[in-house]
């Protein structure tokens, strides 16, 4: 095991450095110069341009992984995307129809609820897509079409590599999906140039590390933590929460920074640690003034920011920062996720928990 670990402690360790190169692994023969290529779609593209309505299933982070994704796939295909978590699909049995394309995204691939929530969609006649880390399982088996998201095997019970292989494979499965339109060409093309130079962005990103350890250390005592995002990065958020509660085993909350009056305020004082996600996007200047509200309230504020902008989001209080560098908006997600997996690393560590095998949890729940 110690051999397979390499230099690292722990898998979830080795797993989350290892995402330049995953990440490179992932893009492998997909990116031309001015388009993409996903063999394992080609032949239903022209379905899934007409279909009524895209339908995400997942459980956990692959879930949150095609919440990351969905607001470029809705920029580029024009078409409604809605998001089902599949125990909550299957509770309700809400409708899916035959001009549906339904999305089915899991790592492993094995799944139970996932599994089942297919063959719900497979018996409405929907067209399934697989979006999938395990060549030949029964996920791979029973859609229609998908595509690998090769980022090699994942052992560490917190997803990490897979999460941000599998944002990169929606990425580039809406990119096919939109390539017959001509009005966005440009918008493709900056992004697949992005897509490229992502893997030098993610090397420069885990350089964070020591400085997240740091963080660990000042919050390892703390009883709960807030992360609040909003527009590409609400799911950084939640994803950031879950890598936090289901290692570090400490209660963290991913809330939509839109909804911060609506309730969560009402958390806020000089002693809760909030991490808000305010890089560069469309949704930079409602971010400042979350901040500006929270820092109103005393709230003990992390801020992650884009490199350099310390100044325009940290002026109204004291906070602390973590500066990522700027990608394209709809890769950022895969860039500001890794500092909060690194936190989550290193609070399980300092809070002595196990890293690789969370109490309670399993890597794949194949039993509802
Ligand atoms: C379990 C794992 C999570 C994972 C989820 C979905 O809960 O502990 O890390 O995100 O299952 O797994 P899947 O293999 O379908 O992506």
């Amino acid at each position: 095991e110690q051999i397979k670990k390499g230099n690292y402690d722990h898998f979830m360790q080795k797993e989350i450095h290892e995402q330049p190169h995953s990440l490179t692994t992932t893009m492998r023969g997909r990116l031309r110069d001015k388009s993409v290529v996903l063999g394992g779609l080609k032949d239903h593209l022209k379905t899934i341009r007409h279909s009524r309505r895209i339908i995400f299933v997942g459980c956990g982070t692959s879930y949150n992984a095609a919440l990351a994704a969905r607001p470029f796939l809705e920029e580029l295909s024009g078409i409604p995307v809605t998001m089902e978590l599949a125990s909550d699909l299957l509770d309700r049995k809400g409708p899916i129809y035959r001009e549906d394309t339904a999305v089915f995204v899991s790592q492993s691939g094995e799944t139970a609820d996932t599994l089942l929530a297919l063959e719900y969609a497979l018996s409405n006649g929907a067209l399934c897509v697989g979006i999938t880390n395990t060549v030949g399982s029964t996920l791979a088996r029973k859609t229609h079409c998908g595509v690998h998201i090769n980022a090699g095997c994942e052992i560490g019970v917190a997803s990490t590599k897979a999460y941000t292989s599998q944002i990169v494979v929606i990425t580039i499965m809406a990119l096919a999906i939109g390539a017959d339109s001509i009005s966005t060409q440009s918008r493709r093309e900056s992004i697949i140039n992005s897509l490229s130079d992502l893997p030098d962005k993610v090397r420069e990103v885990l350089r964070l590390d020591n400085e997240m350890k740091d963080l660990a250390e000042s919050l390892m005592q703390m009883q709960s933590l807030l992360v609040f995002g909003r527009g590409y990065n609400y799911a950084t958020a939640l994803e950031g929460a879950l890598k936090v509660k289901e290692v570090a085993l400490m209660h963290s909350e991913g809330m939509l920074a839109g909804e911060m009056k609506h309730g969560p305020l009402a958390l806020v004082d000089e002693t809760l640690p909030i991490i808000v996600i305010a890089t560069r996007d469309a949704c930079f200047s409602q971010q400042q003034s979350v901040i500006q509200q929270l820092h109103a309230r005393k709230g003990r504020l992390i801020v992650m920011c884009s490199s350099g902008d310390a100044a325009s989001v940290c002026s109204g209080g004291s906070c602390r920062l973590i500066e990522v560098p700027l990608v394209a908006d709809c890769l950022q997600p895969v860039i500001n996720i890794i500092p909060l997996q690194l936190l989550a690393y290193h609070l399980t560590v300092l809070r002595g928990y196990d890293v690789d095998q969370p109490r309670n949890l399993a890597k794949s729940v194949t039993t509802q």
